[in-house]
């Protein structure tokens, strides 16, 4: 079995209730406030974990980071090569999640952010051709593991998220597997509807293939041979943090395990569909099993599960 390292985030999620996000100027209350495991990495492992890979995450934690390491390893991700540093705290993200269940964060990095080079080098001393490395853009040193990943013949799965302006300097032409929703597609293509991102993507890039996330849209997955559309499966929204990162994990572990690409965009949309109905972000993605029974409900697709 090919191995999955997530070279992720981790971060403790304050995740207060509100009637309507903070405007500029405005002080307010909030109606509730609860603390989750959380960050785009953290959140990625668990869906990789439950969705079936062999996954090991590679990140730092603070000496208050206990919890979220436990977390990993109840779900089942190797937890291996997760350093604690003693004098920087865990990355926290501050999360206003309204009644309709969206959201809006504020991230401070913390220990996302204090990797070294010789950290990477030595976990990378584990993994080999054909295993696949996953990032997302809440870490330092990304253009180094990539290039590290790719001189040893490892794939690369890149969710360039949170999007910002440093994303275009990454070699991204190293890149086998993009994960965007239309916000990173526009940051690394100029592009803002869903075909003129794909095809920007895939006149950059013609050896990678795309996931593009559209929310209420579904997602679609193309490369060169194939351009294949998923609706979303309807269902009431709770709380949306983390849904992203449980289509990635979904899909990707699926990937891996050879499933075909139809079905991958199947369990990964039901995978998110089910998390975006509980609180929270990690301690809301369901198992397998979970989100295969659901898709047995499904008459027309029934069959497959
Ligand atoms: O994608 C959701 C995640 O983004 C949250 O868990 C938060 O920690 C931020 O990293």
């Amino acid at each position: 079995m090919m191995k999955v390292l997530n070279f992720g985030s981790i971060n403790i999620d304050k995740t207060y209730l509100v009637d309507h996000f903070v405007q500029p100027g405005e002080a307010k209350t909030s109606l509730k406030l609860q603390t989750f495991s959380g960050g785009k990495g953290l959140n990625q492992s668990i869906a990789l974990a439950l969705g079936g890979a062999e996954v090991h995450h590679l990140g730092c934690v603070g000496a208050d980071g206990d919890f979220l390491i436990e977390m990993l390893e109840e779900k089942g991700v190797n937890t291996d090569y997760i350093t604690k540093l003693s004098e920087i705290p865990t990355g926290h993200a501050i999360i206003q999640v309204d009644g309709a269940g969206q959201n809006c964060i504020l991230l401070f990095a913390g220990a996302n952010r204090a990797f070294e080079t010789d950290m990477i080098d030595k976990v990378m001393e584990n993994f080999s051709a054909g295993d696949w490395i996953l990032l997302q853009n809440e870490t330092n040193e990304l253009a180094y593991a990539m290039n590290c990943a790719k001189s040893k013949k490892m794939k690369i799965a890149f969710n360039p998220s949170p999007a910002d302006e440093k994303i275009n300097d990454l070699p991204l032409n190293l890149v086998d597997l993009f994960f965007i929703n239309e916000t990173e597609g526009a940051a690394l293509t100029g592009k803002s509807s869903a075909e003129d991102i794909l095809d920007s993507m895939l006149g950059k890039f013609p050896n990678a293939s795309v996931v593009l996330t559209l929310g209420k849209r579904g997602s679609i997955f193309r490369n060169a041979n194939n351009n294949i559309a998923q609706p979303i499966f309807v269902t009431e929204v709770k709380d949306t943090t983390g849904a992203g990162d449980t289509y990635t994990g979904f899909f990707l572990a699926n990937y891996i395990n050879g499933v075909a690409l139809r079905d991958c965009m199947q369990l990964a949309t039901m995978a998110s569909t089910i998390q975006v109905t509980r609180e929270g972000a990690a301690t809301a993605i369901p198992t397998l099993d979970e989100v295969k029974k659901s898709l047995m409900a499904i008459p027309i697709i029934s069959e497959k599960y």
